[in-house]
């Protein structure tokens, strides 16, 4: 088929076999060419049983064989993303790099650079911003209906076990040398990219801290608990936190404007967050102007007809649940091969993924001056721990 693009995958772990691998399967005309894991076992069991042609342990050669390989998901631990990314794209590869793109911002900013350099797409593999409700989320926002945003908050808490225990299949994210940090930049990379996504704007100032609390020394280095302030350049306030102690994972999104709040939640559901989303707009609307998602959603509570009554509409919480399917993964790797068909930039962007490494390396920066730091970082920040691979190019 003319259009068909072969796919490879680096690094045949649990989100590879959990997310990339099925995604790979159900979008159309996507095809797994090639994978590799340095377990030789690991690459060959995801070859066969997602039914790639090639297998490999070293990613150089798969990277350097065959004309077929036209882009690559790179699923590795976050200290190999930087080579492994580059090497894809000097080899004109495409390439889905998951969060975080890298640890620190230079790191980081080498990867948009030579993927601009040579001509390759690249995304970061923040799924959060293709769960629909955050979708819709953003679409309200800018349609308007909870006005100027001021003040936002997104949250991320999962204790250690929850994934390292049933789901990770190496133990890198205890490993501060290759992980670089947890709470910050493991379940952080995803709360910090989807509350700047939603608020539209960029990262003007961050404060905040990244410090281990709950775990001892023996088991990680890593820090399990973070506060990220931020001040945007639209003058807005955001805020996230995250930690990796709470064994009742939650994830929460708030976004307040000055005519409305939204909420969205998407890794868990307990009292308070039963419906992933929910919408709160203090705007006259009447029910034909009413934006569709919300009238969609929108039930009676007193009288079937109440909305066809009431001009404006009664003003009152809209709780949202959305389908799962297609999810979140699907979504993305769908959107990523739209990308590649129709030549356009990828929703989440190499630069999106760069100034959230930034957004983390500023708050080890601050933790070391007390004070707020400016974005874009004039100085590589090497995050406390982490021992920088030698470059590969
Ligand atoms: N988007 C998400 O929600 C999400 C979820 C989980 C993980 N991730 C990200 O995906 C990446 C991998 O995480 P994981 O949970 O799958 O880890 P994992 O430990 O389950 O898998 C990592 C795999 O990489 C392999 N590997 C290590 N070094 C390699 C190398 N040099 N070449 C090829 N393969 C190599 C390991 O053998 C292992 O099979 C991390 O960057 C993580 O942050 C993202």
């Amino acid at each position: 088929m003319a259009d068909t693009f072969g796919f490879g995958v680096i690094g045949c772990g649990s989100i590879a076999e959990i997310a990339h691998f099925p995604s790979i399967a159900k979008t159309e005309g996507a095809r797994l060419i090639s994978c590799c894991d340095v377990n030789g076992e690991a690459a060959q069991q995801s070859a066969e049983k997602w039914g790639a042609d090639r297998w490999y342990t070293d990613y150089r050669k798969m990277l350097d064989e065959g004309d077929d390989l036209k882009a690559v998901i790179i699923a590795t631990p976050n200290n190999l993303h930087r080579n492994q990314a580059l090497y894809a794209a000097k080899r004109g590869i495409h390439v889905v790099v998951e969060k975080p793109l890298a640890i620190t911002n230079a790191e980081a900013w080498e990867i948009v650079d030579g993927c601009r350099e040579y001509g390759v797409k690249l995304m970061v593999g923040c799924d959060r911003r293709f769960w629909t409700h955050n979708q819709w989320a953003k679409q309200l926002v800018e349609d308007g209906v909870i006005g100027n945003v001021l003040m936002s908050r997104a949250s991320l808490h999962e204790h250690w076990f929850n994934y390292q225990n049933h789901v990770a299949k190496t133990d890198f994210r205890l490993n501060c040398e290759v992980a670089g940090g947890a709470a910050i930049s493991d379940t952080g990379a995803h709360a910090i990219d989807l509350l700047t996504w939603l608020n539209g704007s960029k990262v003007k100032r961050v404060t905040g801290l990244a410090k281990r609390l709950a775990m001892p020394e023996e088991y990680t280095q890593c820090d399990d608990t973070a506060w990220v302030l931020m001040e945007l350049e639209n003058g807005a306030t955001a805020c996230v936190h995250c930690n990796r102690f709470s064994h009742a994972v939650s994830q929460v999104t708030e976004l307040y404007g000055d005519e409305g709040t939204i909420m969205t939640s998407s890794d868990a559901t307990n009292p308070f967050q039963s419906w992933p989303m929910a919408v709160y707009t203090n705007k006259d609307y009447n029910i034909e102007d009413l934006p569709q998602i919300l009238k969609d959603y929108r039930w009676p509570q007193l009288f079937w007809v109440e909305d066809v009554i009431n001009r404006p509409l009664q003003k009152r919480w809209v709780p949202i649940c959305p389908p799962r399917s297609p999810n979140n993964y699907e979504r993305m790797t769908q959107h990523f091969m739209d990308c590649l068909m129709h030549d356009e930039e990828p929703l989440v962007s190499g630069e999106d993924g760069a100034r959230a490494i930034e957004v983390m390396c500023a708050v080890f920066k601050s933790m070391q001056t007390g004070e707020w730091v400016d974005l874009p970082l004039q100085e590589e920040i090497v995050p406390p721990n982490y021992v920088r691979l030698p470059n590969e190019d």
